[in-house]
């Protein structure tokens, strides 16, 4: 695991404590390496450091590190995925990633597993590509998966044309320490650097078709408004839909809460019965109450509010996913047991 201390690297040491196919054996670290993990992290969940790790010890983030293991996860800033997570590639690791830096490469899969799973496929032409013996997988944005778990239905029953967007996003998903205090307390701050473009770009991609080869982007337009809220965990975000044919709330709220993917299919570990869970009281979800929903807590984005538009023609909704978990380390757990199943690894 690289990127072990952070707000993300944390959530994976908790969803791997005792996980039934993997087992975490490296945690690794930049200015934390050398020290003890319990020493060195400062632990931001109620439930105390899994006892296995707390005494492990931190090592250099390199290859050499991660000798005798064959997947890495990665939880590093981008800044420094960019060039870490190739050299691991490159010496034929599978690398499932969480950050940006490599996301929109048209040969490396992003992927939600109950939304995408064949663009998997996109690893074929990986290796041709690349020459390498090792894969490259990555995960989106965390404003993006519940949005993309939500729209997969919209967009697969009715015939959607636009998309309007306004999320409230918790604090940790600026990873630790993340925005000051002085800045967020009391206060929203409306605007968050590149996120609107990200969230677009990501999601139609998500959304798109494999073809040729490559992925072709759903062409959906869509408007965002991303907004940080002094909230601790759980993105929050106000969904518009425009369709091209009448449908009612009713119908919508039917398709959402019988969505399933290939996770559940495959009963993997991970994946929640219920990616989406429909709530009909009108003021829900919210994040303090919600966020840990589902069979696997964090794993199922809570939709509620589902209501008529401004004509018979659009929909709106508000959802809730939490970002670390759906957000982060419990999608990309998730991608790995599918790689697995379907033997990409
Ligand atoms: N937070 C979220 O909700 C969320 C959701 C989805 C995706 N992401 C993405 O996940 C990644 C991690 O986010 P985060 O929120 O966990 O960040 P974070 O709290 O800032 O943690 C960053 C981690 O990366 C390590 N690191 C930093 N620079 C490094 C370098 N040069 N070499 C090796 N390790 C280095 C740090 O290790 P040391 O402590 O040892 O320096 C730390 O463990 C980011 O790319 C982020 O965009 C975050």
């Amino acid at each position: 695991l690289l990127g072990a201390t952070g707000a993300v690297g944390q959530r994976y040491i908790t969803m791997l404590s005792g996980h039934p196919l993997i087992s975490l054996e490296v945690v690794m670290g930049n200015r934390s390496a050398n020290k003890k993990y319990g020493e060195a992290v400062q632990w931001l969940s109620a439930e105390p450091i899994p006892e296995e790790f707390a005494a492990k010890k931190i090592l250099e983030s390199s290859p050499e590190s991660a000798d005798g293991c064959d997947v890495i996860f990665s939880a590093l800033p981008a800044h420094a995925a960019n060039d870490i997570e190739m050299e691991f590639a490159r010496a034929g690791f599978t690398v499932v990633s969480e950050a940006s830096a490599h996301r929109m490469n048209s040969d490396v899969p992003l992927m939600i597993p109950e939304v995408n799973a064949e663009h998997l496929k996109l690893l074929d032409l990986q290796r041709r590509n690349r020459s390498w013996k090792g894969s490259l997988v990555t995960t989106p944005n965390c404003t993006v998966t519940g949005l993309a778990i939500v729209l997969k239905p919209i967009v697969q029953n009715f015939n959607c044309s636009r998309v309007i967007v306004t999320s409230m996003q918790a604090v940790s998903g600026a990873g630790f320490p993340g925005v000051s205090s002085m800045l967020i307390v009391e206060n929203v701050i409306p605007y968050i650097e590149g996120e609107e473009e990200k969230v677009a770009r990501e999601t139609t991609k998500i959304l798109g078709k494999l073809k040729d080869g490559g992925v072709t982007p759903v062409e959906i337009p869509m408007a965002l408004s991303c907004n940080r809220v002094p909230v601790l965990d759980g993105h929050l975000e106000t969904l518009y839909v425009e369709l091209n044919e009448r449908v009612t709330p009713e119908e919508v709220a039917g398709t959402l809460d019988s969505f399933v993917g290939p996770p559940q299919e495959m009963r993997l570990p991970t994946a929640p019965d219920r990616p989406i869970i429909v709530r009909k009281e009108k003021d829900r979800p919210q994040p303090r109450l919600d966020r840990l929903s589902g069979s696997v807590p964090g794993m199922s984005v809570v939709v509620g509010r589902i209501r008529r538009g401004i004509d018979d023609r659009s929909i709106q909704m508000t959802l809730l996913s939490h970002n670390t978990i759906r957000g982060a380390a419990g999608n990309a757990i998730l991608t790995l047991e599918l790689m697995a199943r379907k033997g990409y690894v």
